[in-house]
């Protein structure tokens, strides 16, 4: 596992720490002397303002994913997690406040399942709680780290040697508590001097991509572009882009990779110039029990967020949206899913049942 460090690493009553490392964990546990609380770094700041959220409530925790504040598959199944020690903590009969997380947001199966697998342990007390929650923060820690090996080697094997990614979204240590899943793989390509230029599309309408995917792509010193999110299949039709690297929220048992929304447009340009499109999530995104993208519970959110953003107007008052949060990638346009165990070529005609889990890697 990655050294982290704690997401709080300044003082315990204290203040916002000025600006946040590369490896602070970024939804966390605080225990406080009078109050336990989950702590993250509020997501709808970024990149203005960089500053924690503590959350002392179930219904701030619920609040804060249902507003995007935390976001991002593993990380919200993460804050859901420590979301149900709180409930633990806090409430006497906490029945009702762990089911109003678990339905916090229906796409990402991270969520639903840190919560019922937290939950069965209410029985045992807040302290078993609480360990079941943080063994699901500290696996996804591992987890990212393991997805970076498998996806370098992946890339050395089928994109050349300085490959140009194109990528959708913020899939960083922001989605996933450190590290990241397929921002995670750039930012190992980076390290080892095997990255040949990153294009992140800005991802419409609350612009993950051009507010979060920028901000860590800075800070980790890897040189990018970004782009309006239709210009990501041109971009590869005109030959500058070698591979499309995405992450997931949610991988069906049939390989179809249910995501934010654009992310199928890239797949259909990335299969019509014929690059690889590389999907990257850890096993706790894999929901073999859902069929297909077909069953799959797709959020659609609020006309606000397609007619402006912030305060700013884009569109004439009372016009109706289309809000899609997510869309589904069938598994024939998905040349391969790396997860933290293994690496599965649905375009190759591969299944789960062929690549049995390896080790995790670091
Ligand atoms: O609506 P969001 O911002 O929570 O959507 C997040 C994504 O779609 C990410 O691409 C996905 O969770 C994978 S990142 C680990």
């Amino acid at each position: 596992m990655s050294s982290t460090e704690p997401l709080r690493s300044t003082s315990p009553t204290g203040d916002v720490p000025p600006s946040f490392s590369l490896d602070q964990r970024t939804v966390d546990w605080v225990e406080h002397p009078s109050r336990p609380a989950v702590e993250l770094i509020d997501q709808t700041a970024l990149p203005d303002v960089e500053r924690l959220l503590r959350l002392e409530t179930v219904e701030d925790v619920v609040d804060a994913i249902q507003r995007l504040a935390v976001r991002g598959a593993p990380a919200i199944g993460v804050a859901g997690g420590l979301g149900v020690a709180l409930a633990v903590r806090t409430l006497a009969e906490p029945g009702a406040a762990i089911s109003a997380l678990r339905d916090a947001r229906p796409t990402a199966v991270n969520l639903a399942r840190a919560v019922d697998r937290v939950a069965a342990f209410v029985h045992a007390g807040p302290d078993a709680v609480l360990a079941e929650a943080l063994a699901i923060r500290d696996e996804e820690i591992a987890s990212s780290d393991s997805m970076a090996a498998y996806g370098v080697d992946l890339f050395a094997e089928i994109c050349g040697p300085q490959p140009r990614v194109l990528t959708h979204c913020n899939t960083g240590g922001l989605a996933t508590v450190t590290g990241g899943t397929a921002l995670g793989v750039v930012f190992a390509l980076h390290r080892i001097g095997r990255l040949g230029g990153v294009v992140a599309s800005e991802t419409r309408p609350l612009l993950q991509g051009a507010r979060l995917t920028t901000w860590e792509l800075a800070r980790a010193g890897v040189p990018f572009r970004l782009a309006v999110d239709g210009a990501g299949p041109y971009l590869i039709a005109r030959g500058e882009i070698d591979a499309v690297i995405i992450g997931a929220d949610r991988i069906c048992a049939n390989g179809d990779v249910v995501n934010k929304i654009g992310s199928y447009a890239h797949a259909l340009g990335a299969a019509r110039a014929g690059i690889p499109f590389i999907v990257v999530a850890p096993e706790s995104t894999v929901d073999l029990a859902t069929l297909s993208g077909a069953d799959v519970e797709i959020e659609d959110r609020s006309d606000a967020e397609v007619v402006g953003f912030k305060s700013a107007r884009s569109a004439p008052d009372g016009v109706t949206t289309a809000n899609p949060a997510f869309d589904v990638t069938p598994s024939d346009l998905v040349t391969a899913v790396v997860t933290d165990r293994r690496v599965v070529r649905f375009a190759a005609g591969q299944t789960w049942d062929d690549v049995p889990l390896g080790p995790l890697r670091s």
